[in-house]
């Protein structure tokens, strides 16, 4: 568990860039610090891994003071994707990768077969890429080794600056979706970076949003953030089109679903898990000439979820008092 209290950052020339932070991440739980240029968000991961020490405040890492750790023991602890990527411009990307595991000693070919291993985690099969430089990959290319070789450790704690920066919206969508799938399976305790409100809420267990002069406006989950914006600052954040995203976020409740009676099983060829999100329904629903889709909790079917029972859904999550 990572927790700050009290943190703070005022740079030698004034600069406050973080003011007065107290944040918890839960071991396994992927957070996401998401604010405007210049809000603190580099700082703050930055002195969790103690590449900056904090002016004010304490900085946690389970139960222990990071700033009496020794940094390099702290950060072999700590995987880190840096803003600019990173790579070694001299290095191949498989030497990039494998750099991790040779600082620990590993032998080279058990350092090589990792990074092969890590390469095809992340979606770069090293017989075509493993051999080149990284200015022969794309933007997003070269980030997915950054992740690549910010896991090669496997640390338990991963900090990861605008990791998918630099590529485009469906690559970027892509990216998110592998790392989710990644982090499904790793469960590493992730604070992660973005400018991006939709990457944010979409990744995030929990989200942390930095006004600008490094104060948090608002901790909670995307749910919460999106149906309860703490003040106006937020509301403008999370934008217009929060509505919409809230689809994204709420999960169908079996309470608004309609009995099954009177809707043949012919009209059920679209399913969906009683777990998927508003969005996932609504999806299927868009798809079926009936306009409704079937719901089922495993094997059984469990209702039918029809346009007016996610207008439903989406209001009475309004109602629910942020937890
Ligand atoms: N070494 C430094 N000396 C003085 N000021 C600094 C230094 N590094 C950062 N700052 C300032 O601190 C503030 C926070 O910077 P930081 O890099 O944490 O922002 P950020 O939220 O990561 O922004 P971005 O989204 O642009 O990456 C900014 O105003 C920045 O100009
Ligand atoms: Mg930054």
């Amino acid at each position: 568990m990572i927790r700050l209290s009290g943190v703070g950052k005022t740079y030698d020339d004034g600069t406050v860039a973080v003011h007065e932070l107290d944040l918890e991440v839960a071991e396994g739980e992927l957070v996401v610090l998401v604010g405007p240029s210049g809000c603190g968000k580099s700082t703050t991961l930055k002195m969790i891994n103690r590449l900056i020490e904090p002016t004010t405040g304490a900085i946690e890492i389970d139960g222990a003071d990071v700033t009496r750790s020794d940094p390099v023991k702290l950060r072999r602890g700590i995987g880190y994707v840096i803003q600019q990527i990173g790579l070694f411009p001299h290095q191949t990307i498989v030497a990039n990768v494998m750099t991790v595991p040779l600082l620990y000693g590993e032998s080279r070919s058990v350092a090589r077969q990792r990074a092969h291993e890590l390469l095809d985690l992340v979606g770069l099969d090293p017989a075509t890429y493993g051999d080149r430089y990284p200015h022969q990959l794309s933007g997003g290319q070269q980030q997915r080794v950054g992740v690549a070789r910010a896991l090669a450790a496997n640390p338990p704690v991963l900090l990861m600056d605008e990791p998918f920066g630099a590529v485009d919206p469906v690559v970027r969508i892509r990216l998110q979706d592998e790392f989710l799938r990644l982090q499904s399976e790793l469960a590493k305790t992730v604070v992660m970076v973005t400018h991006d409100i939709d990457e944010a809420v979409r990744m995030g267990d929990r989200v942390a949003v930095f006004a600008t002069g490094g104060r948090l406006a608002q901790y909670g989950t995307p749910a919460e953030l999106l149906g309860h914006p703490a003040d106006e600052f937020v509301e403008d954040f999370v934008g217009a089109t929060k509505g919409l995203r809230r689809l994204t976020v709420t999960q169908i409740d079996p309470s608004h679903l309609e009995s099954i009676d009177g809707v043949s099983t012919g009209d059920l060829a679209d399913t969906v898990d009683v777990t998927a999100t508003l969005e996932e329904a609504l999806t299927m629903i868009l798809r079926s000439d009936k306009g409704v889709v079937g719901v089922r909790d495993g094997a059984q079917f469990v209702g039918v979820l029809t346009p007016n029972g996610i207008h439903k859904a989406l209001r009475a999550s309004l109602a629910e008092p942020a937890a």
